[in-house]
């Protein structure tokens, strides 16, 4: 293992959206739907890290981590999402890397981490291939600036929730619930990643995807289970892999002669964010797991999500072999490609369940043998959980409303004597 580190997101903990001519982007917008945020909250504030970045600094050299995965937002580099550069957003970001550099932790970005420009998605967003050239033409502008310090880049986080939750489901940004155009978003996620890669052949270029380990309930329908596992694993792997998409999906009508190709041998290494498996249970056994939303999963035959308790706070099952089957499948597809563990964590109201989450998930990596290059916990401190508004609680550290001050709670403490004992 080369490092343990923490996650969080631009979006999630920045705040400041309108500070120094950040741009608006496709989450800005979806907030000021009426019912698209469960607390009807936005991320205007959030943890404030636009302003406190130092305080966060404070947190993460305390905890002892070696690595930071943070992301680095579009709508503040290049506010309408092409053509002119903000330098001060490009300034904030280099502060950050330099300011983490200088206390020992190995800065590790994410360039789009869900925050698309508003005028991007005003001109078709992800379903259109545009969006993937000026991704392209965004991360350029990032590495010139960062790229002196920072070799291994990510390109996209879980673009199935972009694709899928954003544009067949409907309930994360930009809410279309167009099934129809997600298999092309799909494709120009894929597109966008593989040009950013075919770009820097300098640098470790690798994506981040939330595979996860489809469980079948004896009563469920195995059909349901692979078209479930087709959207949420094979479609990435297979194309990234062996540069095909899965037969029981079809070919998105995007896909033009010579994209495969380039997407293909494209990720240098794989993160996975895990947090649950996906147990396929009947139709009648509808219950509500953040996320688990059966109209992300177009042409599955009738089935409804049936996660066993116990559940977190999102309703989402408790499975740290889960984890370590994930890891192990990917490994066996993807023979060669280095694993990291990009997102692991558990929104709980008892911090005492947060700790075992976390105990439990990484006893189970060490005992499981498989190789993994880097683990992230999910998260530094509580933040703005997209559709779930401020109602989880994912923190190490908790954040004061009002004030914003981080309180480090005892999985804190927990974290930063794990990585004690283990250096
Ligand atoms: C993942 C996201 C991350 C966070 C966790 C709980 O899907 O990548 O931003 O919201 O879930």
């Amino acid at each position: 293992m080369r490092g343990y580190g923490v996650a969080t997101a631009a979006f999630q903990v920045e705040g400041g959206a309108d500070l120094d001519g950040r741009g608006p982007s496709t989450w800005d917008e979806f907030c000021t739907r009426p019912g698209a945020i469960k607390d009807g909250s936005d991320a205007r504030v959030a943890c404030g890290s636009y302003t406190r970045f130092d305080e966060d600094l404070a947190l993460l050299t305390e905890l002892g981590v070696d690595a930071y995965r943070f992301s680095i937002a579009w709508p503040r580099v290049q506010p309408t999402g092409s053509g002119a550069v903000n330098a001060a957003g490009l300034d904030y970001y280099d502060r950050v890397v330099d300011a983490l550099l200088a206390k020992g932790i190995r800065p590790f970005p994410t360039l789009y981490h869900w925050d698309l420009p508003l005028p991007l998605e005003q001109a078709g967003g992800w379903p259109v291939r545009d969006t993937a050239l000026r991704f392209a033409e965004y991360a350029q502008v990032v590495v010139s600036r960062l790229g002196d310090r920072i070799q291994t880049w990510a390109t996209l986080n879980e673009p199935w929730c972009t694709a899928m939750l954003g544009y067949a489901a409907g309930v994360f940004a930009p809410g279309r619930r167009e099934p129809a155009r997600a298999y092309d978003a799909v494709h120009h996620l894929l597109l966008g990643h593989a040009l950013v890669a075919e770009a820097l052949p300098d640098s470790d270029v690798g994506i981040v995807l939330n595979l996860t380990t489809v469980r079948t309930e004896p009563d469920g329908d195995p059909r349901a289970a692979d078209v479930v596992d087709a959207w949420q694993n094979r479609v990435w792997l297979d194309a990234l892999v062996d540069g095909r998409y899965p037969e029981v999906l079809g070919e998105p009508s995007a896909l033009a002669d010579g994209d495969l190709p380039r997407i293909q041998g494209s990720a240098a290494w794989l993160g996975i964010n895990y947090y649950t498996p996906f147990r396929i249970g009947p139709p009648k056994d509808v219950r509500d797991a953040v996320g688990q939303d059966v109209d992300a999963f177009p042409g599955a035959p009738p089935f409804a999500f049936a996660p066993r308790p116990p559940l977190t706070t999102m309703g989402w099952e408790i499975d740290p072999q889960g984890l370590v089957d994930t890891l192990q499948a990917t490994a066996s597809r993807a023979p060669g490609v280095p694993l990291r563990v990009t997102e692991n964590g558990g929104a709980f109201e008892d911090d005492e369940d947060r700790i075992a989450y976390f105990a439990g998930h990484l006893a189970a990596l060490e005992a499981s043998g498989v190789e993994v290059v880097d683990y992230f916990a999910w998260s530094l401190m509580d933040n703005f959980e997209w559709a779930q508004g401020y109602t989880q609680r994912f923190g190490l550290a908790a954040v004061e409303p009002g004030t914003l001050r981080r309180v480090p709670r005892g999985s804190f403490r927990w974290y930063q004597d794990y990585l004690a004992q283990r250096r």
